[in-house]
């Protein structure tokens, strides 16, 4: 499968041309879009918007695109995705409602996948919870997440969208935010702690107990490769679907 990367030049581009060139799911590079193409250097095309890579043969042919870059470009992106009939991995965060608008619109002509969150792990630990969650609807939930000492929010983004999912098939729980005192926990309550410490890339880790029995489910992610390995995985999902927009919960279903 040959990919075309939006935001080559970034972080997360960074990511993806590395597993790509370690043979990750047999994917090559088949060009790249950035507005800090100048920079690139690389031996595929890289061009500096979407507009330009419809004059690009390698960018035309590619199997699909994964973006990793600045939601202003999403609009172009969309364009340049339903004139190719090429499918898209959208990984990039903060869109408008007015692009969200339009990225569901291209979902009706391609098959598009959209996650802020791209790690397999994470959203099969989700599922995870709320199937156990389910299982046991007496048992008591708690969430423990990690992180290191220079993240500013508390609790993490991935500890309220577990909360979410487990409110899911769970109506009546809701979340305590760390607990100190006297009082005796509910059992709607779910506990949600949060450590601060030393380098930690970012633990979850859901803790399931009933009377009898306790299930733990936990997430160690060790870098951030593994969102650009998500992205990989998104973009062989894809290829197999049909017009439509997809998720991290769509590719892990239980
Ligand atoms: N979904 C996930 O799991 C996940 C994980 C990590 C990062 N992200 C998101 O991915 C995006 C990129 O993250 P990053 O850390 O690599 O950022 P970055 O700033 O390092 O890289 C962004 C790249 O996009 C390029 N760019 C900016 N505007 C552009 C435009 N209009 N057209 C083309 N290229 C443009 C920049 O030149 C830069 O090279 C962010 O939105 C971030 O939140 C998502």
């Amino acid at each position: 499968m040959k990919i075309l990367l939006s935001g080559y030049c970034g972080h997360m581009g960074k990511e993806v041309r590395e597993l790509i060139r370690a043979g990750c799911r047999g994917a090559e590079l088949a060009g790249g879009v950035d507005v800090a193409a100048d920079s690139a250097g690389d031996a595929v095309p890289c061009v500096t918007s979407f507009r330009a890579a419809m004059d690009v043969p390698a960018c035309r042919e590619a199997d699909c695109i994964i973006d990793f870059s600045h939601h202003s470009c999403t609009q172009d992106l969309l364009t340049f995705a339903v004139e190719m009939g090429m499918p898209a991995v959208l990984a990039t965060t903060g869109h408008t409602e007015e692009e969200k608008a339009a990225i569901r619109k291209a979902a009706g002509r391609v098959p598009v996948f959209f996650s802020a969150n791209m790690s397999c792990g994470i959203a099969l630990l989700v599922e995870l919870a709320k199937k156990t969650a389910q299982t046991f609807p007496e048992a008591e939930i708690e969430i423990v997440e990690v992180h290191h000492d220079r993240k500013l929010d508390a609790p993490s983004g991935t500890a309220r969208m577990l909360v979410e999912a487990i409110r899911e098939v769970r109506p009546e729980a809701y979340p305590v935010m760390g607990r100190s005192g006297q009082a005796k926990r509910t059992p709607e309550e779910i506990g949600v702690h949060s450590l601060r410490i030393g380098n930690v890339v970012g633990e979850h880790e859901v803790i399931v107990a009933t009377q009898t029995q306790t299930i733990t489910l936990k997430h160690q992610a060790h870098s951030r490769a593994l969102f650009a390995e998500g992205a990989l995985a998104a973009a062989e999902f894809l290829l197999r679907q049909g017009p439509g927009l997809y998720t991290m919960a769509d590719m892990v279903k239980l």
